[in-house]
Parts: structure tokens; C-alpha cells; sequence
């Protein structure tokens, strides 16, 4: 664990945090500790994540799909992503939170993505950003980290070239693609980058990249040879409406909790035993009897 570290800022008790950083994540690669990393996309499960101990927290750009119900994740803007990165900030102490950076943010020009880039630093808190795309992003790469901004790559099956692909499909499944995206990963370090996901592909390419990498990969979808994990929240928690991919593993069905505490909350007001009386404001005796005798007072008083 890194030794920079800061004071809570909303407890008042002064406890010290221990706050992840991009060495944290390179000291964990060199000791062959495993990084975990979540997608978070509000204030309060930024919290719930972030509480847990999780060491980075991914704005993705897949709140596109999960929170707002688009059928890919290109349609997402720029201020929706910084609206979200921004309510996850104020939930994190502890985790790198790394934005998203969404399609069309950074496609158009260099000069572009780093003045959006910029935006989610200085607007949204976040301590990095992540790209989608291979060895075309090197210059992008390169320019961020001069303006100090640390990048997130990402490579493999990227969503926001999902026309591209022809569909979610995994990458790198033939010698020419496995070799072009171990190329990509080489390049995208030597450019700057801090991190590179690795998203649909053999475990074995996974395996082979992380291996020739100095900085830490995260993996989805890619095997358990990463030197870290990335999931979607919503589909660890079954929120996500749709038959996950062979790759999630669901660790609790939100859905059916969520379904449960619903169906009674209608149940009870439908009975009328929600509120009850614990759950009730009261007056005191005095006014309630003044109130019964004397209506009108009782507008007057309403009214003050
Ligand atoms: O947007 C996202 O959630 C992502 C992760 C799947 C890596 O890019």
C-alpha cells in the first residue's frame, strides 16, 4: 500500500485512509497480487464499492447500457459521463476512480480528447481516464501523460467499436489478430499508458500480454491470468437485465431483493399497515383537541 494517504473528509473524526495509487496498483503487478477494479456510476454504490476495499473504481462508459438503457454504449455524452463520474467522486476515499472517456470524446482529434480528458480531472475529480483502442491512440496516450493526466487503456473486444467488430465478439482468436494485439498492448505502455484492460479474448493471449508488460493489466472476460479483474456492478448483482456473458459470475441477485422489498412496500401501503404508528409524527394532545374544535384556527396555525 502506497503511503500517501488522506483525511476523511466528511466523518470529522480524523482517521487516515489509505488511498490507492498507480504505484499501489505496480507494486501489487511486481508482487503478484491480484487488483481489484468495479464499474461504479452513483454516489451510493461508489460507496458500497469503494468501503469494500476494491483499489480502482471504473466510471465505465457501460452506464450507457446499465443505468441509462441504451442498446450499446455509444450513444452516452460527455456531460452525462461527468454528471456520474462526479457523484462517484463523492462517494470514493479510497480507490483510483478512473473515467470513461465516451465515444466520440477523443475519436475526432488528440487536441479533443485531451481537453475532454482535462474535464474529467478538473470538473469531475477523477485521477484518470481510460481509452478504448490500440497502437491509433498512441499520440493520445503520449499527450495525456504529458499533461499528466494518467490513461487507462483498453484492448481486445471494445465496445465502442462494436460496428467494427460486427458484434461483441472476442478478439484475438487467429495468430495475425493475437499478434496485433500484443503489439497494440506494447506500444500503448511504451506511449505512457498506466493500465491496460484487456476485454474478450483467450485466456492464454491474456496471459502472454500480461506477461510482457511492465504495467498491470485488467482483465474481463480475458482469464484469470491478468494482474487484476474489472466486472460490470450491475451484472456482479443481477441488475443488468439481460443473460450475463460466460464470463460474470454473479455474487447476489439484486433484482429479486430489490422485487421483494417492492412487491411488499405495495402490499403494505395497499393494507394500510404501512405507516404505523412508530413510523408516525405526532401533536400533542393540546392541539390536536384545539384543532378538532376550531378549524379555522387550525388553518392559521398550518399556515405559520
Ligand atoms: O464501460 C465499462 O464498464 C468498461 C469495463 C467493462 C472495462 O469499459
Amino acid at each position: 500500500m502506497s503511503i500517501t494517504s488522506f483525511r476523511s473528509a466528511n466523518s470529522g473524526v480524523q482517521t487516515v485512509t489509505p488511498k490507492v495509487t498507480f504505484q499501489t496498483l505496480q507494486e501489487k503487478k511486481q508482487a503478484g497480487r491480484p487488483i481489484t477494479a468495479l464499474t461504479a456510476y452513483d454516489y451510493a454504490t461508489a460507496r458500497l464499492v469503494d468501503e469494500a476495499g476494491v483499489d480502482l473504481i471504473l466510471v465505465g462508459d457501460s452506464l450507457a447500457m446499465v443505468v441509462m438503457g441504451h442498446e450499446s454504449t455509444l450513444p452516452v455524452t460527455m456531460d452525462e459521463m461527468l454528471h456520474h463520474t462526479r457523484a462517484v467522486r463523492r462517494g470514493v476515499n479510497h480507490a483510483i476512480v478512473v473515467a470513461d472517456m465516451p465515444y466520440g470524446s477523443y475519436h475526432g482529434s488528440v487536441a479533443a480528447g485531451v481537453a475532454n480528458a482535462m474535464r474529467f480531472i478538473k470538473e469531475a475529480g477523477a485521477a484518470a481516464v481510460k481509452i478504448e483502442g490500440g497502437a491509433s491512440r498512441c499520440e493520445l496516450v503520449q499527450r495525456l501523460s504529458e499533461a499528466e493526466i494518467p490513461v487507462v487503456c483498453h484492448v481486445g473486444l471494445t465496445p465502442q467499436a462494436v460496428h467494427r467488430m460486427g458484434g461483441y465478439k472476442v478478439q484475438g482468436k487467429t495468430l495475425a489478430s493475437a499478434e496485433e494485439l500484443t503489439r497494440d498492448a506494447r506500444m500503448l505502455e511504451a506511449a505512457g499508458a498506466s493500465v491496460i484492460v484487456l476485454e474478450g479474448m483467450p485466456r492464454e493471449l491474456a496471459s502472454i500480454i500480461t506477461s510482457q508488460l511492465r504495467i498491470p493489466t485488467i482483465g474481463i472476460g480475458a482469464g484469470p491470468d491478468c494482474d487484476g479483474q474489472i466486472l460490470v456492478f450491475h451484472d456482479l448483482v443481477n441488475l443488468s437485465f439481460s443473460r450475463p456473458a460466460k464470463f460474470v459470475r454473479q455474487y447476489a441477485d439484486a433484482a429479486a431483493l430489490f422485487r421483494t422489498a417492492i412487491g411488499n412496500y405495495i402490499h403494505d401501503v395497499e393494507q394500510r399497515s404501512f405507516p404505523e404508528e412508530s413510523e408516525s409524527y405526532h401533536l400533542s394532545k393540546e392541539v390536536t383537541d384545539a384543532l378538532k374544535v376550531a378549524p379555522l384556527k387550525a388553518h392559521l396555525l398550518r399556515k405559520a
